[in-house]
């Protein structure tokens, strides 16, 4: 292995006992030091940025020490990760170090710190694993019931972080449905800080999974020391950082143990999802840069294929779905030089027909009253047309109104002896994804559909419920606490299944747009669509947020039509076309509604989007200037692994005449290199100033470019909004 590129070491300390071990797990730029005595309890030392040798065990004989995973029992006064009830009602539990193993899980270096309770057979292995090439060391714990009656799980974090203070801030993300991905940024105060989910199936609507800590005052873009942490799981969590009366914050991340005991027998293992932390001195976009290239490496299923360019119906038809109107669609995005058609909700239905969101989920059969050639009929039309067909599906729900709610009411999560409460359309209910029937179920709806329509190449798969009762009519009684937890691994159960089977299929995660978000499921899906709210002006804000821990490649972003369906603000069509292109660009419109003026600036643009594709989509992310400061514009840009090319986006955020609006400064740039720049999807009458110039990376990072705070159009045309793409080349 490159030891350039990772270097993990396991050293026996000087001047510690023959059982003294400390663990140095280091990246390329950064270090985590465990010390794992035999006997003790495990600590952890340090996280930061990488150590020199020769300070490494100046770390060890000064750092202060913290448990490494904080257990309930021996240590009640502080905030654990850990807490247990064992068979006999005792609640203490007091793991200590047996062993330290390094093995590799999947061709990844993974360390394990193995501990045993001083007393009772319960063992607790505290993992370590880094991801050569990356600055991304996760860490779970599994814990092993070796008693003989049941182990009861109250909290069980995945990991556990101390922060020194000072003056640290958490970046976050916040919002709702159609706002999601907001930024907010505040400093830690004495007091819990928490943030979680309960949603039961989706996680990231409202909050988000993931956080960032500006170690050295408010966060900065561009410099400082910051830490990122996101944990890796789709359902319920929770994130704790506790500032209490020490000089430390305390991070605990993990499973929400709300309403969620979990009963483990004898011989039983719990794996907790594991923990993802970064640490980068260059700030905000510096941490972001570690998570995708890590995402896009290791995590993002196709993290290394382009994505298509598509035109999704939803926007376009909603519910209209009919063979004529898919074919027209078909026709439009082909002749726009789109690469992907995706036919959205409405397609099917036998008994019960899917007019609107209230019938007919789980009855997955083509509707050949609207469709009479069926899905094949679709497909070979866009085989004609050289393009690629996509279909919608929400697999893991149902209606009360439907052919399978009639077969299998038993099916769907309901408290036992109870009607359940319906959520969309009055209608829906989340199936019981505990029960291995319903897996199967899942796992042959999209068999089914690729048996029949093996040229589907792409499936939007939705998910428009979270869990609003609490029951399973499978669980037993004594596992009903069990439901958010089996639920999720029934799902992961059946994406594995799929994704064995189907290796090559697009997948998008969407759940009522942004509620998929995370880590945990994205090992499945190839994107996700950011937010049912299109509007491109909100966007600049959700994409912004999003982007502080999810790339461009899996940032689904659609050109929509004016006014917008969700804010009804009208937006010029350059503008809009500009903030999806800084995402996985494509389309959610009815084409047949543009002039030919449109279409024709909407062909241009994704012949253009084409050429900058690999850089938006596998380039590192510079964000420059942020909408969140009120400064009146927002500005991103992407540069290549080489940093021979790049891509600058600046968009306004509001119109004030005479205002005066910040020049934006570049990043990432090679300053030895000369730049070209080529301003994309113009229509401005006269060109910019420095189109077709060259400019040094230095002058460009150091001074930015003068963008014009309006657009050169005639009177006609004149508006409130104003944006600019720039290709930039380095020229030799
Ligand atoms: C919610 C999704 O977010 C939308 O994009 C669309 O697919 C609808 N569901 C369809 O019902």
């Amino acid at each position: 292995m490159d030891k350039r590129i990772f270097i993990l070491s396991l050293i026996a300390s000087a001047g510690l006992a023959a059982s003294a071990e400390t663990i140095n797990i280091s990246t390329p730029a950064t270090s985590l030091i465990v010390r794992a005595d035999r006997g003790a309890e495990p600590e952890l030392l340090y996280y930061g940025a990488r150590l020199a040798d020769a300070d490494v065990d100046a770390v060890v004989s000064t750092a202060k020490a913290h448990p490494a995973y904080p257990v309930y029992g021996m240590r009640t006064q502080s905030e654990t990760a850990l807490s247990v009830r064992h068979a006999d009602g005792n609640m203490a539990l007091r793991p200590l170090v047996t062993s330290v193993s390094r093995d590799s899980v999947d061709g990844l270096p993974v360390t394990t710190v193995h501990m045993r309770d001083q007393i009772y057979p319960v063992e607790v292995n505290l993992n370590y694993r880094t991801y050569p090439g990356t600055d991304v060391i996760d860490t779970w714990v599994d814990v092993v019931n070796g008693e003989k009656g049941e182990l009861v799980l109250d909290r069980y974090a995945s990991g556990y972080l101390p922060v020194r203070r000072g003056d640290v801030w958490v970046s976050h993300l916040y919002g709702s449905w159609a706002n999601e991905g907001r930024l907010m940024q505040e400093p830690l105060q004495p007091g819990i800080k928490r943030i979680k989910n309960n949603d039961g199936a989706r996680n990231s609507h409202t909050a988000h999974a993931e956080i960032m800590l500006s170690l050295d005052g408010r966060p900065n873009e561009l410099h400082g020391p910051t830490i990122g942490a996101a944990l890796c799981y789709g359902g319920n969590y929770r994130i704790d950082i506790d500032t209490d009366d020490s000089e430390y914050h305390h991070l605990i991340a993990g499973i929400n143990e709300a309403n969620s005991a979990y009963h483990m027998r004898r011989g039983e293992t719990f794996t907790t999802p594991p923990l993802a932390l970064t640490y980068s001195d260059e700030g905000t976009s510096g941490v972001s840069r570690n998570f995708h290239r890590w995402g896009r490496k290791y995590k993002l299923a196709h993290g290394d294929r382009e994505r298509k360019i598509l035109l999704n119906s939803w926007e376009g038809v909603y519910f209209d779905i009919n063979e004529p109107g898919m074919t027209a669609m078909i026709d439009d995005i082909a002749s726009m030089g789109g690469e992907l058609f995706v036919m959205d909700d409405g397609w099917f239905g036998g008994k019960y027909q899917r007019n609107s969101d209230n019938a007919a989920l789980g009855d997955w059969t083509v509707d050949t009253r609207k469709l009479p050639g069926g899905v094949p009929a679709l497909v070979s039309a866009a085989d004609k047309r050289g393009i690629k067909f996509g279909i919608w599906i929400e697999p893991e729900m149902t209606n009360t109104v439907s052919e399978l709610y009639e077969k299998h009411p038993d099916w769907v999560v309901c408290p036992p002896g109870r009607d359940p409460l319906t959520g969309r359309g009055g209608t829906q209910l989340v199936l019981d994804m505990s029960n291995p029937e319903v897996q199967d179920f899942v796992v042959k709806v999209v068999d089914d559909l690729m048996t029949e329509n093996p040229g589907i190449d792409y499936i939007k798969w939705d998910a428009n419920m979270g869990i609003q009762n609490h029951g399973s009519l499978y669980l037993p009684a004594d596992r009903q606490s069990h439901l958010y937890i089996d639920w999720h691994r029934g799902l992961e159960d059946v994406c594995r299944r799929i994704r064995a089977k189907y290796p090559d299929l697009t997948i998008q995660a969407c759940a009522s747009g942004g509620g998929r978000a995370n880590w945990g499921v994205l090992p499945y899906f190839d994107e996700f669509w950011v937010s049912d709210n299109t509007d491109a002006l909100q966007r600049v804000y959700m994409q912004w947020g999003t982007s502080y821990f999810f790339p461009a490649i899996a940032m689904a972003s659609h050109i929509s039509a004016a006014p917008n369906h969700q804010t009804f603000r009208t937006i010029p069509l350059k503008y809009r076309i500009d903030v999806a292109m800084s995402g996985r660009l494509g389309m959610e419109i009815q084409p047949r509604n543009m002039t030919d003026e449109e279409k024709d600036l909407c062909r241009r643009a994704i012949a253009r989007y084409k050429e900058i594709r690999p850089v938006v989509q596998f380039g590192d992310l510079y964000r420059l200037q942020s909408p969140y400061d009120g400064r009146g514009v927002a500005s991103l840009m992407y540069v290549a692994d080489d940093k021979d090319e790049a891509v600058f986006y600046w968009y306004k955020t509001e119109e004030f005449v005479n205002q005066h609006l910040p020049r934006v400064r570049m990043a990432g740039l090679d300053p030895d290199k000369t730049y070209r720049i080529t301003e994309l999807n113009r229509v401005d009458n006269t060109p910019l100033d420095c189109e077709g110039l060259t400019f040094s990376g230095k002058y460009l990072m150091d001074n930015g470019l003068e963008i014009p705070y309006t657009h050169d159009l005639d009177y006609h045309k004149l508006n409130d909004y104003a944006s600019r793409v720039l290709r930039l080349e380095a020229v030799r």
